[in-house]
């Protein structure tokens, strides 16, 4: 019997590896998404039952866990250098003259490739299978960030049957491709949490995760552009490189031969423009000698080959007419003044707003009605404005004023002492920063209510439905049905996930408050300490200034937003709702319920804590501290000299062995 499971584990597994190269490599999927996750669940439930053929490479291990993990650090085998950088076809040329000259007047073949916009990683392959991927580091050592690479689909655990050598590394760039990155930051500004400037910090950003499911869940893509090993199949780099292709990993299909200058100028000129087509950011090519050995002959300097250098890209600049300026007010009622231009195309896409900023910002670029803006795009994916050109300034053109009065409320503006921004004073009872209150309330880290995006938050603000926090509360599926857009399904989504958001922990409630600077970690220390609103709201300042982190600014905040009569009525009415307005851990002895559930199994001698107190730190969390090893075991929590026999049969079992530090890293916030 079991050896019919495991034919069929080791099937569904070929089965599984091969979809997963036609979908993230070839980009042409031979099933649909459905029967793939079909066999992928099918999978997972036979090695769930059969923990016996638990295997680190099987294609259901890339889903990623919710384990905390520290990262190794890890010694490069060879220096990961950078390249020489080249800004103009005639710095091109000095390059490829001085590689001409350190080879003896010998011609020699080019590779061109583009230059991908990521984060460099270095993959070791032994046998045909992933041994292990880490990131550049300072170069000498990087962060073994093994368990994160594997989550991308595109890179192969094991390798197609090819001429590769036992060993080996790869080296390339972890992408993440603009659609993705696209959606990322939407997310992240829908939760305000701070934007990534540019797929590049969002690729390392995300590769640099603690939680290889989320890793898993962003999407992230990887190109190779460089093999390393004794006994490489071919002589020169551009043949390795398809070699590359055939076992499994994806290489860029525009790496082309060239053979002379002129073919390098073409090359140039075809990728400026047509880079902006790609799904992946790049920011310039790549040039390298592709003869291997005239590679060794040029040789490295300290930084860098000889036989490599990029080519930049300038970054893209327009001019365009700055037709109004129109003022927006935020959450926090902070007012950003916006260039709405005509329209222009910048990198791939159509640029009609730009943010100006502040007023400073408008005053030393000296920006006058209906001026000629120059807009740039860079690195960084907002268009910034960077300069005007004066020459075409009109002669009735006047300096752009800042507004003195609030666009929306008409109240006149404040400017707190030492900062940029004008605000907008009328907190409580302003429209747009209402509605940007009811969209924080409904967002991900504060009550996370399953329906309400964005522009439903808006829609029920504009519909009337909503003007205040607390109404969310009284809403019926028949009050959403006015709503155009939306069905019967979504509006009962709606109303039940507002009735689960009854179930978010007090801390979280203070945060969704909007109380003015009140972020994430101040909301979570004022309810540790307040314990219930009820005190929260009874602190003086000087109580409150008294907490650790808390200042007087943040008190007098607090003490401001709960002075006023509509935040007191909308308190009231949450409260007769059913919010959770007390600490559940300050009543129970529970720290929290990271180990729900989970069974623990402790071995072995520890630095930092004794056995009895783990044993409490379990308990504390939700765990529950078991004493031997079975598969029903969700992990060992192992110190030193952990006993063989129980390393042994968790390691035959498939359970994860996991040290003092990753645990209480895992318990930790
Ligand atoms: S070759 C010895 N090829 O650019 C140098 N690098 O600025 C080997 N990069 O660290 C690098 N695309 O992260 C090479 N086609 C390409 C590349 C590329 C992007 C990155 C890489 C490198 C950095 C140097």
């Amino acid at each position: 019997m079991d050896g019919n499971v495991k034919e069929q584990i080791e099937q569904l597994r070929r089965v599984l590896n091969e979809h997963n190269y036609n979908y993230y490599v070839l980009n042409s999927p031979t099933i649909s998404d459905k029967e793939f996750d079909v066999m992928l669940r099918k999978l997972q439930d036979l090695e769930a039952a059969h923990p016996e053929f638990y295997d680190p490479y099987s294609p259901t291990q890339r889903v990623g866990s919710d384990i905390t993990q520290g990262f190794k650090q890890v010694v490069h085998e060879r220096p990961m250098l950078s390249l020489g950088n080249s800004y103009s076809i005639e710095e091109v040329e000095d390059f490829l003259r001085r590689a001409q000259n350190g080879l003896g007047g010998e011609k020699s073949e080019i590779v061109g490739e583009l230059k991908f916009d990521g984060t460099s990683i270095s993959l070791t392959y032994e046998h045909g299978r992933l041994v292990r991927a880490v990131t550049r580091g300072d170069g000498t050592q990087g962060d073994d960030v093994t368990n994160n690479i594997v989550t991308i689909r595109s890179i192969p655990l094991q390798l197609n049957p090819g001429n590769w050598p036992d060993k080996f590394e790869v080296r390339g760039e972890v992408l993440l491709p603009w659609a993705n990155f696209e959606q990322l930051n939407r997310e992240r500004q829908f939760n305000e949490e701070p934007l990534f400037a540019n797929p590049r910090n969002a690729a390392a950003g995300t590769l640099k995760l603690q939680k290889s499911s989320e890793v898993a869940r962003r999407g992230l893509d990887a190109v190779f552009y460089f093999l390393l090993g004794e006994s490489l199949p071919y002589p020169d780099h551009y043949r390795n490189m398809k070699a590359v292709g055939e076992w499994g990993l994806k290489v860029s299909p525009q790496m082309t031969v060239l053979h002379s200058i002129d073919e390098v100028h073409r090359f140039i000129t075809y990728w400026d423009v047509e880079r902006k087509k790609l799904p992946v950011a790049t920011d310039g090519l790549v040039f390298k000698i592709n003869d291997l050995a005239q590679q060794q002959e040029l040789g490295f300097t300290a930084k860098s080959p000889r036989w490599a250098i990029a080519y930049k890209f300038a970054p893209e600049r327009e001019c365009t007419k700055l037709q109004s300026v129109s003022w927006e007010v935020g959450r926090t009622g902070v007012i950003t003044p916006v260039a709405n231009l005509s329209p222009v195309l910048l990198s791939g896409t159509i640029v009609k707003r730009a943010s100006l900023h502040n007023a400073d910002i408008i005053e030393s670029l000296d920006i006058h009605t209906g001026d000629m803006l120059y807009v740039e795009k860079g690195g960084e994916i907002i268009p910034k404005i960077v300069g005007v050109n004066n020459k075409m300034r009109q002669s009735d053109a006047v300096p752009v004023k800042f507004v003195t009065h609030c666009p929306a409320c008409g109240t006149p503006l404040v400017r707190i002492e030492g900062e940029a921004a004008w605000v907008c004073p009328n907190k409580y009872h302003c429209p747009p920063q209402i509605a940007g209150r009811i969209e924080h309330f409904v967002g991900r880290h504060m009550m996370d209510i399953d329906g309400i995006g964005e522009e439903m938050a808006k829609d029920l603000y504009d519909y009337g439905l909503v003007e205040n926090i607390a109404d969310l509360y009284d809403l019926r599926v028949e009050d959403l049905l006015m709503i155009d857009r939306l069905g019967i399904k979504s509006a009962e989504r709606i109303v039940n996930g507002i009735k689960k958001s009854l179930e978010v922990p007090y801390e979280k409630v203070v945060f969704a408050l909007s109380i003015p600077n009140v972020g994430e970690t101040t909301a979570k220390i004022l309810a540790r300490a307040s314990g219930s609103i009820d005190n929260l709201m009874a602190m003086k300042a000087e109580d409150l200034a008294s907490i650790n982190e808390v200042g007087p600014i943040i008190a007098d905040s607090i003490i401001e937003y709960f002075a006023d009569e509509l935040n007191q009525e909308i308190i009231r009415r949450l409260k007769d709702a059913g919010v959770q307005f007390e600490s559940k851990v300050s009543q129970s002895s529970n720290l929290s319920n990271k180990l729900d559930g989970k069974k623990i199994v402790i071995s072995g001698v520890f630095a930092k804590h004794s056995r009895d107190e783990y044993k409490m730190l379990i308990e504390h969390n939700g765990g529950k501290n078991v004493g031997s090893i079975s598969k029903n075991t969700d992990f060992v929590l192992a110190g030193e000299n952990m006993g063989p026999a129980k390393l042994e049969k968790a390691n035959a079992l498939g359970i994860k062995i996991i040290n003092e530090d990753e645990f209480l890293a895992m318990i930790s916030d």
